[in-house]
């Protein structure tokens, strides 16, 4: 890492799926005026990939390939001014943020080759004046040296009953069986990896959000960001 690299402060914010970390990183990072990564989707966007190219997402070799070659764009919709994200130059943001997608998603993320073939791409999102970081390994690997690491939890029912909401607004029909079925899976699947697992960093602040709204998460990380900036 360079130092003018080092000298760009970050803030990793990491936890299971599901515990409000794409919203309030949103939030806080506009809040502070910064740069977001949202690791998440690049894994979502190589199980995509893979799909599209017929990929099985066990073959280690051929998905690393894809991850280090990932043609990704990130550009503003001139209508609604939404960010759309473009695969090998076609819009899938609709579809990278279905269930299948984040359950691909995990899968590949279980591959070491993978993780490794993602790591520059991530850093390169470290630009002035700073970045908030999304993820489940943000605060653990890829940026070891945040300013400030928070690791957001919430129980399972809660994170069923966000994602619940979240997907009923979108106008699509789930269960909320299901969704805990599937969110346990996930959950158990990202921690049991022996590639960088989902665990807290050793100086991460863990915040429990299940009895906290979205504002009282974004003003507590707030104050935290204003203790250690
Ligand atoms: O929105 P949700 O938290 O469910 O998913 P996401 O953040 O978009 O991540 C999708 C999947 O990618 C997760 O279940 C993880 O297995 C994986 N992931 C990861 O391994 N490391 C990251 N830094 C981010 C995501």
């Amino acid at each position: 890492m360079s130092e003018a690299e080092q000298d760009v402060p970050v803030i990793t914010i990491d936890g299971p799926t599901a515990s409000g970390k794409g919203t309030i990183t949103r939030l806080l990072a506009q809040r502070l005026g910064w740069h977001i990564l949202d690791s998440g989707a690049l894994y979502r966007l190589v199980a995509l990939a893979a799909r599209k190219h017929g990929i099985p997402l066990n073959d280690a070799e051929a998905l690393r390939d894809l991850a280090e070659h990932l043609d990704v764009e990130f550009v503003p919709d001139a209508a609604s001014g939404e960010i759309l994200t473009l695969l090998e130059g076609e819009d899938v943001t609709a579809e990278l943020r279905t269930e299948t997608c984040g359950n691909d998603a995990s899968k590949v993320a279980a591959i070491p080759a993978v993780r490794e073939a993602l790591l520059a791409r991530q850093r390169a999102f470290r630009r002035p004046p700073g970045l908030v970081a999304d993820g489940r390994d943000m605060g653990t690997v890829v940026f070891p040296d945040a300013r400030l690491k928070i690791f957001l939890t919430a129980s399972a029912e809660e994170r069923a009953r966000r994602r619940y909401n979240q997907l009923k607004q979108k106008g699509l029909d789930v269960s909320m069986r299901d969704l805990l079925d599937e969110i346990a899976e996930r959950d158990a699947r990202d921690r049991d990896r022996a590639a960088s697992p989902l665990v807290p960093a050793a100086d991460a602040i863990q915040v429990d959000t299940s009895d906290m709204t979205i504002d009282d998460v974004v003003n507590r990380l707030w104050e935290l960001s204003q203790e250690r900036l």
